[in-house]
């Protein structure tokens, strides 16, 4: 393919100028101008493109009653956990990230999904950058999938890569990673911003130009953003992110963004010997096994997806020096300086000359604001030395007047925290069963409004 000119705008103000520079020509921001292919915004102007073109010339307007509403189609992987993230399945046409840290786990699943879509008769290709297809070869005999019919190119030139695409059209093809890929009409090196956007758009239209669904893998980089990756969130129908630490065999794999089914949903998986491993009841794998309880330690019921899940929340309050330090992992730590300051104004609970270390125990991840009321009850629990109650669990938003608002779905939660054999709860008052109404059989539940008032029952509770 001939060698367009490429051309750098700021993604500051639009300016352009023919050559790299550090700083806008036009509006004098430094580091904002980035390479594109000439012209290729126009939809007219690419290969694809012109494709696209001839569907606008054909499109009619129509009101949302006249068009019928077709579900998409989804070709289940044969991985249920992976199956219940998409939404059901891979769906033709989509196009799919997925990122997370290196070593996690992504070539692994994606070789799985598609040997399983090859046995069910879909064509699959394994397009591997990162590594070479004897390593690829390697890995699937490790995985016990014998005579593998899903084909392997090993290649990071676009061009070629949606050449091999446009001749064979699989049903699915993976390309691992998007980082290595790079095009020709580029001048920028393989893995920046411009070659991963450019290379992605690319591969999107042949995506739904074609009816292949693509997956494309996306590394993490150490900074924890996904430079690349997150670029690519707004192009893709389904965003999904590995989560969980590399040294507990847990992963979950969460939608951060799925036009074809729920987001938030998780996938949990277990790196075995042979693969990752769908674990289907997964709501204890995320404490640990105390023999007695411990100070600073409290379980949380958080709702992943659809899913209840018990994670253990832990807190060290000890000693600071001048600057205390506020550490999370696992939760936001934004909102653990919240925590702290309305702990300290409502209940009087002072950690201003101490460091607070907060974690959700596995490397998992929670965002949601019913973690608070643990969080808090950790928190305590750590600075006054004493342990909460065996069995005992907790949930709840807490706001910046100190009350303690619902939880979404808290009767789920606490019949799977009973279910488990958990028996005592502090949860907030709506929560919690109305008199009269079915007790959830044993667990002792405390309803309470505010955060004084988790305090005080905790303290009964000594
Ligand atoms: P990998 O899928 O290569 O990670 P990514 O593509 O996200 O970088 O996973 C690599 C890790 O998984 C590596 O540390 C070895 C481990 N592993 C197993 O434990 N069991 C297996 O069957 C396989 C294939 C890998
Ligand atoms: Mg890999």
């Amino acid at each position: 393919m001939a060698k367009e000119k490429s051309l750098f705008v700021c993604s500051e103000c639009g300016g352009t100028s023919p050559k790299w520079l550090g700083k806008c020509p036009s509006c004098g921001a430094w580091n904002t101008l980035i390479e594109q292919v000439a012209g290729s915004n126009g939809p007219s102007n690419n290969r694809f493109g012109t494709q696209y073109a001839a569907l606008a010339g054909v499109s009619e307007l129509a009101t949302l009653s006249e068009i019928e509403a077709t579900d998409v189609a989804r070709t289940p992987t044969g991985l249920d956990e992976l199956d219940r993230v998409l939404g059901g399945g891979i769906v033709s046409g989509g196009v799919t990230l997925i990122g997370g840290d290196p070593g996690i786990g992504k070539s692994t699943l994606l070789l799985q999904a598609v040997d399983a879509l090859q046995r069910a008769g879909q064509n699959a290709l394994y397009v591997t950058g990162e590594e070479s297809g004897a390593q690829v070869a390697l890995r699937s005999k490790r995985l016990g999938l014998d005579h593998s019919q899903v084909q392997v190119l090993a290649e990071i030139q676009l061009e070629k890569i949606i050449a091999t695409l446009d001749a064979t059209r699989p049903a699915i093809a993976v390309i691992d990673s998007i980082q290595t890929v790079y095009s020709d009409q580029l001048t920028s090196a393989p893995g920046s911003v411009a070659q991963v956007r450019e290379c992605a758009a690319h591969l999107t239209r042949f995506a739904k130009t074609s009816g292949t669904a693509v997956v494309l893998v996306g590394h993490v980089t150490k900074e924890g953003a996904l430079a690349g990756p997150r670029v690519l969130e707004h192009m893709v129908d389904t965003v999904l992110y590995f989560e969980g630490d590399t040294h507990s065999s847990f992963r979950l794999v969460r939608a951060i963004k799925n036009r074809f089914g729920a987001v938030n949903e998780i996938g949990v998986f277990a790196m075995t010997e042979r693969g990752l491993k769908g674990v289907a009841n997964p709501s204890a794998i995320f404490l640990s096994q105390h023999a007695e309880p411990v100070p600073g330690s409290v379980v949380l019921v958080t709702l992943e997806g659809t899913r209840p899940m018990l994670v253990e929340i832990q807190a060290l309050v000890d000693n600071g020096g001048p600057s205390p330090r506020r550490l999370s992992v696992g939760l936001d730590r934004d909102r653990l300086a919240m925590l702290l300051a309305v702990l300290h104004r409502h209940a009087g609970v002072a950690c201003m000359d101490q460091d607070v270390f907060v974690n959700a125990v596995g490397g998992v991840r929670i965002s949601e604001p019913a973690a608070d009321l643990a969080v808090m009850l950790a928190i305590t629990s750590s600075l006054r030395g004493k342990p909460l109650p065996k069995g005992f669990i907790a949930f709840g938003e807490v706001g910046l007047a100190g009350e303690v608002r619902p939880a979404p779905r808290g009767q789920e939660r606490l019949r799977e925290a009973a279910k488990l054999g958990f028996s005592v709860a502090v949860v907030p008052k709506a929560n919690a069963p109305r008199k009269g109404s079915k007790e959830i059989e044993g667990l002792t539940i405390h309803a309470v409004e505010r955060i004084e008032e988790a305090m005080d029952v905790v303290r009964r509770l000594d």
